[in-house]
């Protein structure tokens, strides 16, 4: 398996850019067929993905801690599972801090997609602060509570937060020594993506890092250009 680049669309696009996407990113299959694609779009384009994504996986952004029910708003994980996600999203520094969940919401997340089939990609990270603090790992590894007692594969994606949409990126080493950091803590039993304010021209120092096994990408995510370019250059970079 190559590098794998997870697009994570946000809450951006509408559906003619999204059919714009699709188009672009099927024609590019040729090219990255080296990566594993993970498209993380909001909910009501799963079924548009599902339908005319020719390659690639699809994710979804957040799922709900509760199966079903009256839950205005919400979207279960076999909701998005019947609509063709594959993966989920849990644990996004936004869900934590303009939502306010907390490890207690995103441990009924995990039971959630394990219950539905869903593979979780649990995003961690520092703010600035807790990072010149020295609480780096502390933060982190009360992150990776929430895992105690998940059985199943997870992918764990490292995304400092004050690297997220600020045009800020760790340096390769400041990101592999994050990754080594969470791989030891989980005995290295999950490929663990970095995220934060990637792009084509970072994405080559970050990713030929030995620890860092993929990306998750925002804000470049959303030019399928730009995302292909991203693709194609880490395609290269990490092998089997
Ligand atoms: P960014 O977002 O690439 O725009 O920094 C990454 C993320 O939040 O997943």
């Amino acid at each position: 398996m190559g590098p794998i680049i997870a697009a994570n669309w946000k809450m951006n696009l509408v559906k003619d850019q999204v059919v714009d996407w699709i188009d672009k990113i099927n024609q590019s299959q040729a090219l990255e067929q080296d990566v594993s694609l993970i498209v993380c779009p909001a909910h009501c384009y799963l079924t548009m993905l599902q339908g005319s994504l020719t390659w690639g996986h699809i994710g979804c952004q957040h799922v709900s801690e509760h199966s079903e029910g009256a839950y205005t708003g919400g979207h279960s994980a076999a909701m998005v599972k019947s609509c063709g996600a594959e993966y989920a999203i849990v644990g996004h520094s936004e869900r934590r801090h303009i939502f306010g969940e907390t490890n207690a919401d995103i441990k009924a997340q995990l039971r959630q997609c394990h219950d539905a089939g869903l593979t979780p990609i649990l995003c961690v990270g520092e703010t600035i602060e807790q990072r010149q603090s020295g609480q780096f790992e502390s933060v982190i590894v009360d992150q990776l509570s929430v895992l105690s007692s998940q059985p199943n594969p997870i992918i764990i994606a490292y995304e400092p937060v004050w690297a997220i949409g600020t045009g800020e990126t760790a340096t390769p080493e400041q990101a592999n020594d994050a990754h080594a950091f969470i791989k030891q803590h989980v005995d290295n039993k999950s490929p663990v993506l970095y995220g934060g304010s990637v792009n084509a021209s970072n994405c080559e120092g970050l990713l030929s890092m030995p620890s860092i096994d993929g990306a998750l990408v925002g804000g470049a995510s959303l030019k399928p250009d730009v995302f292909s370019d991203i693709m194609r250059i880490s395609s290269t970079l990490i092998e089997a």
